[in-house]
């Protein structure tokens, strides 16, 4: 059996739990291929997984769910890949290595024109984007949005995205430079939530109306006032929890505020199925190609110094994608 080397952690914790491993690599079973990772990307959830926020599965576990690279070797069954394919995926645990085996139900072939860096950019937040804004609540020109973490990594994807549908897109951002880049991503009114209260800031954007959708991944620091932001019949979807997870929601709270909506999605129902998975990866494909959203890649490090990468997404030091680089 070969060898390849991962990033795994034993128990939960810190950024110092990681630990870069030698571990084995068997041929890859039935309807699996192998492949060799170009670049990783890195994503919020991953944190959830070290911390213990998310459950591991098992201990040791490596972590991390998207990453692009190249088809080594094509298991048993396989038809639909051949080495030398470019493939990308965002879904399956286990992205923190330099090689693995991979379940082909996972993967989407990168076209020409995307590079494999960006591919593994894009592939979590961007096909998050899509679902978010095309089918938790379609998104058009009538549109007013309040997207929280603007210059994030699905922040700025967001932005562009809902700019091409033809929305008003409202941001928010902890800092004037994270709000310089927000407003160059696509949002039409950026507020610093560090020195604003933006709730006054909405009702005062939309002439006292609010919102008719509010995009929360930021969970604990910003409830209720997200809900607060909204329309009567508004939608609240709370899809990330970067400040802590919310504790206090209850039912009476959309009753109160006007009848809303409320949704806790995740990425991973709304690619479910092989045809999912397929269209939300080709109008991701699309948008990026048409160069209607592009891809920052703002930081990049070695996939032995993932500690570090985890820290600065933690502390709020980020913008735009990162990656870590096998
Ligand atoms: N449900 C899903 O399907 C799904 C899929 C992908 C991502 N997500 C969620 O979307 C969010 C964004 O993910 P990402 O990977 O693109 O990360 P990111 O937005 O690049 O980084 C998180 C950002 O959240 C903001 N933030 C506010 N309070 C924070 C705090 N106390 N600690 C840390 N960050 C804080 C920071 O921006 P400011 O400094 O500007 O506030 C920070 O840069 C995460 O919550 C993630 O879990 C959900």
């Amino acid at each position: 059996m070969s060898k390849t080397q991962a990033v795994s952690f034993s128990k939960t914790g810190g950024p110092e739990v990681f630990e870069f491993v030698d571990i084995d690599l068997p041929p890859p079973s039935s309807g699996e291929v192998q492949i060799r990772h170009a670049a990783i990307g890195l994503n919020f959830i991953d944190v959830y997984f070290r911390t213990g926020l998310y459950k591991a599965p098992h201990l040791p576990f490596v972590t991390g769910k998207e990453a692009a690279g190249t088809v080594t070797v094509v298991g048993p069954g396989v038809t639909d890949f051949a080495v030398g394919d470019r493939v990308a995926y965002a879904g399956s645990d286990g992205a923190y290595s330099v090689e693995r085996n991979i379940e082909t139900k996972h993967l989407v072939k990168v076209p020409d024109g995307i590079s494999l860096e960006t591919a593994a950019a894009m592939m979590l937040k961007g096909m998050t984007a899509e679902y978010l804004l095309r089918r938790t609540f379609k998104v058009g020109p009538e549109t007013v949005l309040l997207f929280h973490a603007a210059a994030g990594g699905v922040g700025q994807i967001a932005g562009q995205w809902a700019k091409a549908l033809g929305a008003t897109v409202v941001g928010t951002a902890g800092s004037d430079e994270k709000v310089k880049i927000a407003l160059d991503h696509g949002y039409d009114h950026v507020i610093n939530y560090k020195t604003e209260n933006f709730l006054d800031r909405v009702r005062e954007i939309t002439g006292g109306k609010g919102v008719d959708v509010v995009y929360d991944s930021i969970g604990r620091d910003t409830f209720p006032q997200s809900l607060d932001c909204l329309k009567r019949l508004g939608m609240f979807v709370s899809f990330g929890q970067s400040s802590g997870p919310i504790e206090d929601f209850s039912l009476a709270m959309l009753a109160q505020r006007g009848s809303l909506f409320a949704t806790r999605p995740t990425l991973f129902s709304y690619i479910a199925t092989a045809e999912e998975l397929k269209d939300c990866a080709n109008a991701l494909f699309a948008v990026v190609l048409s160069n209607k959203v592009r891809i920052n890649i703002n930081q990049t490090y070695p996939l032995r110094e993932v500690g570090r990468a985890h820290a600065d997404l933690e502390s709020r030091r980020t913008t735009g994608t990162t990656l870590l680089i096998p």
